[in-house]
């Protein structure tokens, strides 16, 4: 067969484009060359709908050890009871939840989106504000911290079936013992997504959910550092509350619904490539040096966020606990949208993305703020000297936003520090 030229050449471009810059973006990562290895390999042909031991097609002796072992990689990592490691994304993970845990029209809460949320905990365009009814808890005007005497009373007036903690724009550590007592007071079940901090919960250096949730789901492709997907996990099985049996008459576990609701609920047949680069991952994960790598994240993202407010930006709750960093802009540049600095800093390597500020008085199409993270750029070797100088050249960037030397200046000092980090190993 003719090799595809034009689609290669995009790649080429593509990893290019990672090679010179200084990725920002607080969701991304960059995988070893293991974990890409394993999805591009040729456990991509093969058909396994089910689960190892119980599958719809025959042959799949071999993927059923490589799912095993990301299972069981996976359980070992967080300290959980039962996994699974199907999603094919994080939102595909919390559709899941919603299908075992509510029906059509039912309520639940989650972040406020314009605070941190993320789409799948109840944006109107997506499945979980079209299918169900979400109700929102805020962050605080004046600190910008979740407020947990908020979320309560409304939980305590709504009494949702369920209740999500976790975000995509949130830098602090939340207080998960304090909702899981508001749900079990309420009835409600209790999930987490930590898709965000999965990896800074993995090394230890933040608080494991699975001690205070029902249920945990994550992606597998941020902080984690593994391949694009999602997981979902539970630090104990247990009956589902709404008492529904088994053909023998038995109530059925939560893990046995979330399963269904994965497959066939949601999904046909599993990515067993990516599931593999999952368990790949996980491996990396359980290693000495990942710890080392996530502190450096964690110390990396401090640094930054200090050195933003040090040059008069404001860094919304006045700081982080995690991986990322949210900047108002209005502080500094009244006039400058996200829009309009997301797109100046992409003319100079810098690849980062607008965001809503919570109480933001623009449109999450223009938005006044900037988000931040430190894991791509951690993989390749950074650390935290480097974090001021990037703040510096971000800076010199947003203040000269119609000059084009200024900018041209930038990316060429982008180019040659990126030099210096060197990322693949072909
Ligand atoms: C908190 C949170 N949950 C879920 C997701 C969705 O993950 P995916 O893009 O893999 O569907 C994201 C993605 O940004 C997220 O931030």
């Amino acid at each position: 067969m003719q090799q595809d030229r034009q689609l290669f050449e995009i790649i080429g471009k593509e990893r290019e484009r990672q090679l010179k810059g200084i990725e920002l973006i607080a969701s991304e990562n960059f995988v070893s060359e293991q974990v890409m290895q394993s999805m591009g390999s040729v456990l991509t042909n093969k058909y396994a709908e089910g689960y190892p031991g119980r599958r719809y097609y025959g042959g799949c002796e071999v993927v059923d050890l490589s799912e095993q072992l990301a299972i069981d990689r996976l359980k070992k990592l967080f300290g959980a009871e039962w996994v699974n490691v199907q999603p094919h994304s994080g939102a595909q993970a919390n559709a899941a939840v919603f299908l075992a845990c509510l029906k059509a029209g039912d309520a639940f809460m989650g972040l406020n989106l314009s605070h941190g949320g993320h789409l799948s905990h109840g944006s109107p365009v997506n499945f979980s504000g079209l299918m169900f009814r979400p109700i929102a808890y805020n962050v605080r005007e004046d600190d910008q911290l979740v407020d947990y005497d908020q979320l309560e009373s409304v939980a305590r007036a709504e009494r949702p079936r369920l209740i999500i903690a976790g975000a995509s724009a949130y830098s602090r550590e939340w207080d998960y013992a304090r909702i899981r007592k508001v749900a079990d007071e309420i009835g409600a079940i209790f999930m987490v997504d930590m898709a965000h901090p999965a990896g800074l919960i993995a090394a230890g250096l933040l608080e494991n959910p699975l001690k205070h949730a029902h249920i945990v789901t994550s992606t597998t492709h941020k902080t984690l550092r593994g391949p694009r997907g999602g997981v979902i996990l539970m630090g104990r099985d247990f009956e589902n509350p709404w008492g529904i049996t088994t053909p023998k008459g038995e109530v059925k576990m939560m893990s046995a619904l979330l399963d269904s609701a994965v497959f066939p609920g949601m999904q046909g047949g599993p990515l067993k490539h990516v599931i593999a680069a999952k368990a790949v991952s996980f491996y990396e994960a359980l290693q000495p040096e990942y710890n080392i790598y996530q502190a450096q994240v964690k110390k990396n993202a401090a640094v930054m966020a200090q050195a933003f407010i040090d040059k008069g930006y404001k860094v919304v709750s006045g700081g982080t606990d995690n991986h990322c960093i949210l900047v108002d802009l209005r502080t500094k540049f009244a006039d400058l949208t996200g829009k309009v600095a997301e797109k100046v800093l992409v003319e100079a390597d810098i690849t980062t993305n607008k965001n809503m500020v919570p109480f933001d008085s623009r449109s999450p199409f223009q938005t006044s703020g900037l988000r931040f993270g430190t894991p791509a750029i951690t993989t390749r070797g950074a650390k935290e000297p480097l974090m001021s100088e990037i703040v510096e050249m971000i800076d010199s960037v947003l203040s000269n936003v119609e000059d084009s030397k200024i900018i041209t200046s930038v990316r060429e000092k982008v180019n040659a520090t990126m030099k210096q980090y060197p990322l693949f190993a072909w």
